[in-house]
């Protein structure tokens, strides 16, 4: 089938689910479990992971801002990332909060990039005493200067349903059974970015 150019509806969005908590152990891994389950179960998206945590950049450094200086990397380990975000066609963040913003190992991976996100949408899935929702809307205001289309819907794990997350058992497919209907909603507005925005970029 050389050269027949897929319809944007054939399209299957690559989404890379951020993991923002850097610490050990971490609440993350709870709803990690749970959403790579849940993502894994469709057929209309691909998902990889890219773990802060894991990721061996150093703080930011560089003498030109990556807005102006376009895939200009410094290192392996931030070429390695780089490309791994080139490949994404949407994100979707799990977000940690921490002093009522998001983590700061999150923000140095954005600062360090600017065209592998831009014209790509963002989802939020936040976990926090108010459900994250502090440093999701910090977030807003960081991917949008990045150039990206934020999704409205959000998913959100509160402080009150930590310990029954942290049981597991019934307990905690309890929380995570009542989030699954706006985790449809959340990745189906994603997803429709998604293939919009992959369309207009190839465009
Ligand atoms: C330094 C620090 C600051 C925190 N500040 C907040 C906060 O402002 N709001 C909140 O809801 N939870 C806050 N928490 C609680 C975290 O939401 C909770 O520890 C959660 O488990 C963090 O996610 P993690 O374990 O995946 O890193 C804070 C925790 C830490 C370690």
């Amino acid at each position: 089938m050389s050269g027949v150019v897929p319809r944007m509806s054939e399209v299957v969005p690559r989404v890379a689910l951020v993991v923002g908590s850097t610490r050990e152990p971490r609440f993350a891994d709870y709803p990690l479990t749970w959403l790579l389950e849940r993502l894994g179960t469709r057929d209309d998206l691909e998902v990889s992971v890219i773990d802060v945590r894991d990721v061996a950049l150093p703080d930011y450094n560089l003498p030109k801002a990556p807005a102006h200086a376009q895939r200009e990397y410094s290192s392996r380990a931030e070429r390695a990332l780089g490309e791994r975000l080139d490949n994404a066609d949407a994100f979707l963040f799990l977000v940690n909060e921490y002093n009522h913003g998001y983590g700061g190992a999150l923000k140095n991976v954005l600062d360090h990039y600017f065209a592998e996100f831009e014209h790509k949408p963002a989802a939020f899935f936040g976990y926090g005493n108010v459900g994250g929702s502090r440093a999701i809307e910090q977030l807003r205001q960081v991917v949008a200067e990045l150039n990206m289309v934020s999704v409205r819907e959000t998913v959100h794990i509160f402080g009150a349903q930590f310990p029954a997350v942290r049981e597991g058992g019934a307990a905690a497919a309890a929380v995570f059974d009542a989030l699954e209907q706006r985790l449809t909603v959340m990745l189906d507005h994603l997803l429709w970015w998604a293939r919009a925005l992959s369309a207009a970029r190839d465009a």
